[in-house]
């Protein structure tokens, strides 16, 4: 098997090569000055079972552009098998039609990543589960849950905690980890009166006198845990910590959440985090290469990746 790595993650890429005792493929990426993407794989990959590993994070458009790139190249370069692994699978949030007239881009983009060559997709906490569905060819999904509960029960240890959905659409991500956790479950009711703003509504459930965890695929702006740690907090919660699997983070979404009242973002690095992320104090990431990189000696393997998350 061969591990390839575009650039919108290289430090996760390589720490994935580093769990599997491998190196990555020597390749090349670069953009020509009218912006076209360039790839060139420096090794021979005929015969290969090859993992392309490129999130479609922020420059969405040229990393999808890359991922596309480097598979039409492995598949030209004859590789057996290519799956592109996506740690953060960018568009997901453009998974129905919003409004008449408007795209199902998650829709679109699936079809280009089976287009380009993918024979099966290995991505991370998709924004919602059926996007698998997207996809023609098999798609594993994994749960950024468990590395979050390890870490949980290490901060939390005995402490009475509420899990928080952000939002509806969150309840039943929020409500596995509930129950797995032993903790109760609120739910904020969000509005979004525009794309990128977010109000609160009301809180469901009791978080008085509770630490109050919240939980989310992503947070882009910022301004939907902000907004819920400002509620949860007028609610009598003593502490309100968030934990999301996709660190988008766009605009001024660090100063924000330096800003708000939530005493802490904890996120993966499905996502590369900026240098102002990694200098707040209120933020902490934790490694996603583990989980990625055993799923990814599983499905080499052709061992069971859903064993992964039971426990
Ligand atoms: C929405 O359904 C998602 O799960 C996140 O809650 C949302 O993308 C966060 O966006 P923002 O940080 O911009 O409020």
């Amino acid at each position: 098997m061969k591990l390839i790595s575009c650039n919108a993650n290289r430090p996760l890429s390589e720490a994935i090569a580093d769990y599997l005792d491998m190196r990555l493929t020597r390749s090349e990426v670069k953009t020509f000055a009218d912006q076209e993407i360039f790839v060139r794989i420096d090794e021979n990959v005929r015969g290969e079972d090859v993992f392309v590993i490129q999130s479609t994070s922020y420059p969405a458009n040229d990393n999808l552009m890359q991922l596309l790139i480097m598979m039409d190249a492995l598949r030209r370069a004859s590789a057996r098998r290519i799956t592109a692994v996506i740690p953060y699978f960018g568009y997901a949030r453009q998974d129905r039609k919003t409004d008449g007239r408007t795209p199902i881009s998650a829709k679109l983009v699936a079809n280009l990543i089976s287009s380009a060559g993918a024979d099966r997709v290995l991505t991370v906490d998709l924004h919602a589960g059926q996007i698998q569905g997207f996809f023609d060819i098999p798609t594993d999904n994994l749960f950024g849950g468990p590395v979050m509960i390890d870490d949980i029960k290490e901060r939390f240890g005995k402490d009475k905690i509420v899990m928080v959905s952000p939002d509806v659409g969150g309840v039943v991500r929020a409500r596995a980890l509930a129950n797995k956790l032993n903790a109760d479950l609120a739910i904020v009711d969000k509005r979004r009166p525009e794309a990128g703003k977010s109000e609160v509504m009301n809180i469901i459930g009791e978080v008085k006198g509770a630490r109050c965890i919240m939980l989310d695929d992503i947070c882009d702006s910022g301004g939907t845990l902000a907004n819920a740690a400002a509620a949860l907090k007028e609610q009598g919660a003593v502490s309100v910590s968030a934990y999301v699997t996709h660190g988008v983070l766009s605009g001024n979404a660090v100063q924000r959440i330096e800003k708000s009242v939530l005493d802490e973002l904890v996120m993966t690095d499905t996502i590369q985090p900026s240098a102002d992320a990694l200098k707040s104090k209120k933020i902490r990431v934790l490694p996603m290469a583990p989980l990625l990189g055993e799923a990814i000696r599983r499905i080499a393997n052709e061992e069971s990746v859903s064993k992964l998350f039971d426990r």
